[in-house]
């Protein structure tokens, strides 16, 4: 029987939907719903295991190999010191850790930090970022509600994760200093299992390698459109600049005479500016498609 590859993800909470949702869409079947208190659930159609934590212990149990590999927050993984390695960036959970003060506060410039107090679930982070700046602030650890910390009279500043900043709206805080920024991430080992026997790691690394090479092809599709457009021969050259493609765009005549279709991909964040230039070439009847997986 093939070895099992154990992958930890997190337990409940922001990342756990997203991270089930990434192995569905990389063909992984498995079936995590419901099952917050199930801690260890095999897929169906792949040699894994999926082994649900929170996402604290996440870290820990992947650097003592209890699970071959995790996908937690790089916030977590910051926080903690634990040696593992960062194997892939995921794409989703993104946020920040920041630094916020009351928005009564008078603040110009980092060094009106000196002296505070600050309230945070990250003091490793936060101690880090202080000593680059030179800062001397006293570090309240809280493990929760730290927003409130200000408004209660616990500390003058919080260190918080941001996302869409609607907490610290609504507490009444303003974002002054970005500590990092952070997104859900793939981890392992830096032993790599060092206990497990040499036949079974040689499962395990494979299976990691195609657990890989799936997220990476859904990954890059989730940063490209899929464009097809009509456009008249004498400017093929410059839509075909232009519009590189994965190695060069498809080009088929159309029905019409001196007119072609161009089938070709676009980094997604690139996709406006492109499109002015193109209706600038004369490109007419654009179409813009999600790719679901792209393999190159
Ligand atoms: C984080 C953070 C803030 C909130 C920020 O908490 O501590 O409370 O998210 O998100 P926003 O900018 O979109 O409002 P989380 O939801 O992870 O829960 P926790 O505080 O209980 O850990
Ligand atoms: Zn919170």
């Amino acid at each position: 029987m093939t070895e099992l590859l154990k992958l930890a993800i997190q337990k409940s909470g922001r990342l756990s939907q997203d991270s089930t949702f990434l192995l569905k869409e990389c063909g992984i079947k498995v079936d995590v719903g419901h099952t917050s208190r199930r801690l260890k659930v095999r897929a169906d159609n792949f040699p894994l295991e999926v082994m649900c934590f929170r996402d604290d212990d996440i870290v820990s149990y992947v650097a003592d190999s209890v699970a071959h590999v995790g996908i937690v927050g790089y916030n977590v993984v910051k926080e903690s010191g634990s040696d593992v390695e960062i194997l892939e960036s995921l794409g989703f959970g993104k946020c920040r850790l920041s630094i916020a003060v009351p928005k009564s506060m008078e603040y110009n410039k980092i060094s009106d930090l000196n002296g505070l107090k600050i309230a945070t679930s990250y003091p490793n982070s936060l101690r880090a970022f202080l000593a680059t700046h030179n800062l001397e602030c006293s570090i309240h650890e809280i493990s929760g509600s730290v927003e409130i910390a200000p408004s209660i009279g616990l500390a003058d500043a919080i260190c918080d994760l941001v996302s869409s900043g609607s907490t610290l709206f609504s507490n009444g805080l303003r974002e002054v200093a970005t500590v990092y920024q952070s997104e859900a991430v793939l981890i392992i080992s830096r032993t790599r299992g060092d206990n497990v026997a040499i036949d079974k790691r040689d499962e395990i690394d494979d299976s990691i390698d195609v657990l890989r090479f799936r997220l990476n092809s859904v990954l890059r599709a989730q940063e490209y459109r899929y464009v097809i457009l009509n456009a008249p021969n004498s400017q093929l050259e410059n839509i075909t600049t232009l519009l590189p493609g994965a190695k060069s765009p498809t080009v088929v005549p159309l029905a019409m005479s001196d007119w072609s279709a161009v089938h070709t991909v676009v980094r997604e964040e690139k996709f406006w500016e492109v499109i002015e230039e193109l209706k600038k070439l004369g490109a007419q009847g654009i179409l813009v498609m999600q790719i679901e997986k792209m393999i190159l």
